[in-house]
């Protein structure tokens, strides 16, 4: 064996293990609950926990998208459950039906959530209700019940997934009602985290840019719109979804053991801090 034939192979790797974005974490014995899991950057958080070796079980809404998931997976990999996240007592019901049918939870990823683009002139009661109770009380609903979960059972990771419209006030995609509910996001994500450390419950949140998912398709098909967004972006482009979800496993993952309270970026470079 050359030095030549394994420093081809490790670059082989290294190269491989690039184009596939496969995840670097251990998952093996836990099993992750997922809100959102059924598409976009939940789905590829679902993909990296199963590739890790752990079992999901992902709560969303639209039963097609949700089987779907299941069967990409594998039907020993992944299970659904419906939930509305716009109705706190869908989710306690749903939450419930989980810890029931599940010997342990380690890891809630609350990736579900919905955008709002009206221009501040235009945000009706109605767009604010529902982004702000879909978005905030509906990760608030599923932080309430795995808290108390994770209290009883010895600790648990939370990770949340808000977005650079909560540190800047939106602009990107979504506007007022969005940047509002993900700065909410943000600020329970701190409050989990300051509260439920002496419990052994962490809880960090993502907050990714521009990244093509289902939710930004519009987007992405109108070259003026996706210019004028992409120029803001130091790094000169979109993120694929498997991008944020890196970030994500990271904290879901015990090679995030000590971090606690971190609203880290997976957005290009646009916030600075
Ligand atoms: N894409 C971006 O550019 C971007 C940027 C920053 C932050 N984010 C955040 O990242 C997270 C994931 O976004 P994404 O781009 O992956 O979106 P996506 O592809 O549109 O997926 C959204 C997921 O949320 C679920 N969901 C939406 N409303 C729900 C409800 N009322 N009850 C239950 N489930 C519901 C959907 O379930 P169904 O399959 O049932 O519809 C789907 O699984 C969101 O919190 C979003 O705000 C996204």
């Amino acid at each position: 064996m050359t030095l030549w034939w394994v420093m081809s192979n490790v670059l082989d790797m290294c190269v491989k293990h690039n184009e596939e974005r496969s995840t670097m974490f251990d998952f093996k014995g836990k099993t992750v609950v997922i809100t959102g899991g059924s598409r976009g950057i939940g789905f590829e958080v679902a993909k990296g926990v199963v590739e890790g070796g752990g079992h999901v079980v992902i709560l969303s809404r639209t039963e097609g998208n949700g089987h779907a998931a299941v069967e990409k997976l594998g039907a020993a990999n992944a299970d659904w459950y419906q939930v509305d996240l716009g109705d706190h007592e869908s989710i306690d019901a749903t939450m419930d039906k989980v810890f029931a049918d599940f010997d342990r939870i380690d890891v809630c990823v609350n990736s579900g959530g919905v955008i709002a683009k009206s221009k501040f002139e235009d945000v009706s009661y109605d767009e604010w209700e529902r982004t702000i109770r879909v978005n905030l009380t509906g990760t608030f609903a599923v932080c309430s019940k795995v808290y108390k979960y994770f209290m009883a059972k010895g600790g648990g990771r939370i990770v949340n997934v808000s977005s650079v419209a909560g540190k800047i006030g939106g602009g990107l995609l979504g506007t007022a009602a969005y940047a509002s509910s993900k700065a909410g996001v943000n600020g329970l994500t701190k409050a989990l985290a300051k509260e439920g450390g002496k419990y052994h419950i962490s809880a960090n949140a993502v907050c990714p840019s521009f990244t093509h998912t289902e939710m930004t398709k519009d987007l992405s098909a109108d070259p003026d719109k996706n210019a004028r967004v992409i120029a803001m972006i130091p790094l000169g482009r979109p993120a694929e979804a498997s991008e944020p979800a890196q970030m994500i496993l990271f904290f879901a993952s015990e090679a995030a053991s000590f971090v606690n309270g971190e609203i880290g970026d997976c957005d290009g470079g646009i916030v600075l801090d």
